[in-house]
């Protein structure tokens, strides 16, 4: 079994690259199934996700190629099956999000219910519930999911009782290719929406409003396929300007758009870092120690949910109490007790989490329980006395291209060994 090991006390100090976005290029690459010609990308991270939603692109009949220097090139000429392989759906619920585009191409898809995972129960009443308003019928047994528009899909207006990303993504997709004009109302507003927003654009959607919460889309009769440079990843570049403000570090985070880390360097600047930044960079500066700060998780432009186990790891080595609030899933304090036992002073009452620092952490073994918590355990190993070592590390391998090279690029002690 891998795990990997960190040795703390290190400055981060230098340059890191960010990937591209894995929840941009996870719906763009299902929505590449609506071309009928080949799509080109490129700064396509290379992840776990992105290998099991290519791999279920290909159970459809779909060419995928794979190059060098994150490129993928997919050709959806041909698509011969409008049920995607199980086991692989069952390996990343996100793969959910073939569903529109499989309905507006193939006008039905059978698809298993997208397991939970760690953080909740992730439903997807929202999207059956987009899908009917778009005319689609819905049938639901045993974990399987048969829908179909016999009658073609037929644009509205849709309101979203929250403003569910996938969702979002997922009926926009669809809507691309129905008859008439669709309305999405309390849509989500992440910049992942409007690359996708983008992406269908260039392949000949009619899709206005996208990053703000009413979507308006005019169905058009045919895709084709397009060019397109994936976003890069907000919250992979928030994990690093979180690393060099915990290690009381100075390094320049590129390929980032700033304007989609607002909160984040809101949060980094009360909490005393210095933040410095330019058009496609950001600079940290951590001015140790640093203030405690409170956080409460809030859909896009709020502070992200996906963020929120690493600034807990902050708020740990911070002087002061703080709180953070999640507000977005029920059940994302996993890391608070692997960060306990490594000496944090964390208490949590329902979705709030209060934190007492500073602590002094003493590495030890711990597991990542999810992608971000496994992240936010590096952080706080990077900064833990002694070594500690993270076990679970498909969960981070799903999320984060090359971190150990890319961290020890920036001079932390960081090694995957086979223990
Ligand atoms: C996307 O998940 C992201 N994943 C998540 O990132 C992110 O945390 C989340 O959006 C919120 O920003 C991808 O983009 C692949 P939601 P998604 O639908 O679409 C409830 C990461 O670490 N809900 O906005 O599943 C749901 O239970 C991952 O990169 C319903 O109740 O998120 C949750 O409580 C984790 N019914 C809330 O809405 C529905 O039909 C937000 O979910 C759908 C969602």
């Amino acid at each position: 079994m891998e795990k990997l090991v960190v040795k703390g006390g290190k400055r981060l100090v230098g340059t890191v690259k960010t990937s591209g976005a894995k929840n941009a290029v996870l719906p763009i690459i299902a929505a590449s199934i609506m071309g009928v010609t080949p799509s080109h990308f490129d700064e396509v991270p290379m992840l776990e996700d992105v290998r099991t939603i290519s791999e279920i692109l290909k159970g459809l009949g779909i060419k995928v190629k794979t190059s060098q220097n994150n490129i993928l090139d997919i050709d959806s000429t041909v698509v011969d099956s409008y049920e995607p392989p199980c086991e692989l759906m069952r390996n990343m619920r996100a793969s959910f999000f073939i569903m529109g585009p499989l309905l507006a191409r193939m006008g039905k898809a059978r698809i298993y219910m997208p397991g939970g995972c760690a953080i909740g129960a992730r439903p997807i009443d929202i999207h059956l519930k987009g899908f009917e308003a778009l005319g689609v019928e819905i049938d639901q047994s045993e974990g399987l999911i048969e829908v179909s528009a016999p009658h073609g899909l037929k644009g509205t207006t849709i309101y979203f009782d929250f403003p569910s990303v996938g969702a979002t993504e997922n009926i926009m997709m669809a809507a691309a290719l129905a008859e008439g004009v669709t309305i999405l109302e309390n849509a989500a507003e992440e910049p992942e929406i409007v690359a996708l927003a983008n992406y269908l654009n260039k392949m000949g959607a009619k899709i206005r409003g996208a990053g703000t919460d009413v979507i308006r889309i005019e169905g058009v009769k045919e895709l084709h396929g397009a060019d397109y440079t994936i976003i890069p990843d907000r919250i992979e570049a928030g994990t690093y300007m979180i690393a060099a403000a915990m290690t009381g570090g100075d390094v320049v985070v590129e390929n980032v758009l700033p304007e989609h880390q607002k909160p984040l360097i809101a949060k980094l600047r009360e909490a005393g870092a210095t933040v410095i930044e330019d058009i496609d960079n950001v600079r940290v500066i951590g001015n140790c120690p640093l203030k405690a700060v409170s956080v409460k998780t809030l859909p896009y432009p709020g502070f992200p949910t996906d963020m929120q186990a690493q600034i807990m790891a902050m708020m740990v080595v911070a002087e002061g109490t703080s709180r953070v609030t999640e507000t977005i899933f029920e059940n994302r304090f996993m890391h608070v007790e692997e960060l306990n036992r490594m000496g944090a002073k964390i208490t949590t009452a329902d979705r709030s989490a209060t934190i007492e620092g500073p602590s002094k952490l003493v590495g030890c073994d711990v597991r990542a329980t999810d992608l971000r918590a496994g992240a936010a355990m590096i952080l706080a190993g990077l900064v833990a006395e002694g070594e500690t070592r993270i076990g679970d590390l498909h969960h981070i391998d799903r999320g984060y291209e090359d971190i150990v090279e890319k961290l020890r690029n920036l001079g932390a002690d960081i090694e995957r060994v086979d223990v």
